[in-house]
């Protein structure tokens, strides 16, 4: 019984290291690919959205996040409207660090 409890609880601490580590290296990416468009917090850069002509909704805010992950990860890798598709190679990393974006 002990072992079994000691496996349950040590998956789930894993479970917990791998998602934050997934964060942190999307948070890379994003530094890198998306934030000088859509800012380090996901606040939009208000010159490019003028610059496009197009509305750019915050990240955090409630009606990006209210998106599915696969919704999310598909603007990232296909684009959407004025939003070419971005070929990065950790896009799941890149979901979970808009999510922790969050208001
Ligand atoms: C060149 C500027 C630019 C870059 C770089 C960029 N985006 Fe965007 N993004 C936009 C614009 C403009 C829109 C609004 C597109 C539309 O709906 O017309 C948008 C929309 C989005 C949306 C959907 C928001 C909504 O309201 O539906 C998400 C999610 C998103 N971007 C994430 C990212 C991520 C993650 C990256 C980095 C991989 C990234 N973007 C890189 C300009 C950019």
């Amino acid at each position: 019984m002990r072992t079994l409890i000691t496996a349950v609880v040590g998956t789930a601490l894993g479970a917990a290291l791998v998602l934050a580590a997934d964060a942190a290296a999307g948070k890379a990416t994003y530094d890198k690919s998306c934030k000088s468009c859509h800012g380090a917090d996901g606040t939009a850069n208000a010159a490019i959205a003028k610059g496009l002509k197009v509305e750019m909704k915050a990240l955090g805010s409630k009606e990006v996040q209210a998106k599915s992950d696969a919704d999310i990860k598909k603007v990232i890798v296909d684009g959407q409207g004025k939003m070419k598709g971005y070929k990065i190679a950790n896009p799941d990393d890149v979901v979970a660090h808009v999510r922790s974006l969050k208001k």
